[in-house]
Order: C-alpha cells, then sequence, then structure tokens
C-alpha cells in the first residue's frame, strides 16, 4: 500500500511536468470530409479551425499558430470563439493583433464569439463593443449571421452566438433550434428577396457553434457541418476513454474533441490553442484542425 501511494505521488509532478510542457507543443489535426454534397467550390478547399486561444500566445506574437498556417495555406480560416477570456480591455490588442496577421492570408476569416467573449459583454460591455468593432474591421463577424464566399456562393457559413445563461443549459424552449434557422432566413430575405425552400435547398451549409452540447439540435436544423470548440478536449486525455474533464468540471464529456456524426451532419470539436486558469494539458497537445473537403459521387 505504502509503495502504491508512493508511486502515486512520484507520478503527480511527473505528470504535472509533461503537462506543462505539452502545452507549447501546437500540432495540426487534418480530417478529411468527404460528401456528395460538398460542391464544386469547395473541393480540395482547406480549411483552419481556430479555437479557445483564451489570449495566450504560443511562442512570439503566436509563431507557432502561423507557423502551422503558413504550412497549411488555408483557403478559409474560421475562430469558433473565445479568443479572449472576458475579463477587460486589456485583452483586445491581442485580438487586434492576432486578426491583423490572419489577413496576410488573404482568405476569409471568420470569427464568431464564444462564451468568453459573451463575459466581456456581460462584465465589461464598452470593452466588449471595441471587441466588436475590432472583429467586424478585421474579420467577418458572424454572431447569428450568414455569410457565403464571393467565390463559393453555393457554400453557407453561420456563426450561432448564444447568450451566456444557454451555455450548458436544456434547449427546452427550441430556441438554438429556431435560432439557427431563423439565420438563414434572415440571409435568404435580406440577399435573395425570399425564404429558400429547406428541401430544395442544396447550399453546403457549415455552422460555427463554439459550444458543442447541442448537436442533435444543430443536425435537425439542417446543418452538413458543424465547427466547435469549448471543451478544451477534457485537458486530460484518457486513453479509450477519452477527455477526463472539462472547464465547467463535466467528466468524461462525449463531444470534448475530435470528429464525430449526429444524423447527417459532421462534426470537428476542436480541442484548442490554449488555456486558461490552470496552466495544464496531459495527452491533449493544443492543436489547430484542419479540414480538407472532398466532393464525392455517391
Ligand atoms: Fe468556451
Amino acid at each position: 500500500m505504502i509503495i502504491m501511494i508512493l508511486a502515486a505521488l512520484t507520478m503527480i509532478p511527473i505528470f504535472g511536468l509533461w503537462g506543462f510542457f505539452e502545452l507549447k507543443h501546437i500540432v495540426k489535426k487534418e480530417y478529411i470530409i468527404e460528401s456528395p454534397d460538398i460542391p464544386e467550390s469547395l473541393d480540395g478547399k482547406k480549411l483552419a479551425l481556430i479555437s479557445d486561444q483564451h489570449g495566450i500566445f504560443q511562442g512570439e506574437d503566436n509563431k507557432r499558430v502561423f507557423d502551422i498556417l503558413d504550412n497549411v495555406s488555408p483557403d478559409l480560416i474560421v475562430i469558433a470563439g473565445d479568443m479572449v477570456n472576458g475579463r477587460g480591455k486589456h485583452e483586445l490588442r491581442y485580438v487586434s493583433r492576432f486578426l491583423k496577421r490572419t489577413s496576410k492570408y488573404d482568405v476569409p476569416v471568420i470569427y464568431t464569439f464564444g462564451n468568453h467573449e459573451e463575459k466581456m459583454h456581460k462584465h465589461h460591455p464598452r470593452a466588449y463593443k471595441r471587441l466588436k468593432r475590432i472583429a467586424k474591421a478585421r474579420s467577418i463577424l458572424l454572431n447569428n449571421r450568414a455569410y457565403c464566399p464571393k467565390d463559393m456562393q453555393d457554400v453557407m457559413f453561420v456563426g450561432l452566438n448564444l447568450p451566456l445563461e444557454m451555455y450548458h443549459a436544456h434547449d427546452e424552449e427550441n430556441l438554438i433550434y429556431r435560432r439557427t434557422k431563423r439565420i438563414i432566413r434572415r440571409y435568404d430575405e435580406k440577399y435573395n428577396g425570399s425564404t429558400t425552400d429547406p428541401a430544395s435547398d442544396k447550399r453546403y451549409k457549415i455552422l460555427i457553434a463554439h459550444d458543442p452540447e447541442h448537436l442533435k439540435k444543430y443536425s435537425e436544423s439542417g446543418y452538413n457541418l458543424c465547427l466547435s470548440g469549448h471543451l478544451h478536449g477534457g485537458i486530460i486525455r484518457i486513453p479509450f476513454l477519452g477527455g477526463l474533464v472539462t472547464p465547467r468540471f463535466q467528466f468524461f464529456h462525449k463531444v470534448s474533441k475530435g470528429y464525430f456524426e449526429t444524423g447527417k451532419m459532421k462534426t470537428v470539436v476542436s480541442g484548442g490553442v490554449g488555456w486558461h486558469d490552470i496552466p495544464l494539458r496531459i495527452f491533449n497537445k493544443p492543436e489547430i484542425p484542419v479540414i480538407i473537403f472532398k466532393r464525392t459521387t455517391n
């Protein structure tokens, strides 16, 4: 018994050091998404998914992030929320600088806020206003809005931005279902003059939703692909069991990171680039998922 206790006590600092070491080893994780629904305009394109930076610098001026982006040369960049911690205006410079650097790729950079941007909304409303201005000036800000890239009119990105109280809440009143559908309806009314019949709508619809808790509702709303983050991969990954604990202390969450299918919808959940409060990741390196789209014939 004493030997077991001693062994456990020895392992704790070793894992702690390993967890600290992993924080700085960001990796690229490739996903190939194949489907006959992928339009020609998206076939072969690469999308880099960045989420949950929490104001962390991966190297000087985020060199390690941009080294990966340089290597990938993405056609689209999606930022799926939590660039900041929501603690005040001192975080704005980080966002501004990061978005400025992404603009050098000359590709659409699509940014949808997460719960930590919404924390800034609640606790630092003036900083939040400035954050929105920065995001609008330096990216395509999709907070409950839709966007079709100029050369991909048959591809629609929808950014779902939820109020803080909807995170980890049950969608009993179908708010999420209604909101995800309403965004598309509004877009069509504004740009096409009428709504599109869902049955004949052939657009490939990509939902950016920071929180992957509601995949069933997203799928029921008719999306082909969902891009999420938020759960930090479960912080400590245990072989065969997955992520141990999310930042909200949920144990062994089913969708803490990776690839999932819900009905006809596919989902990629990023384990995130950064961390907050406790600098630790074990067997769960910071990551940038890169999605490669492949159109199939059947
Ligand atoms: Fe989050």
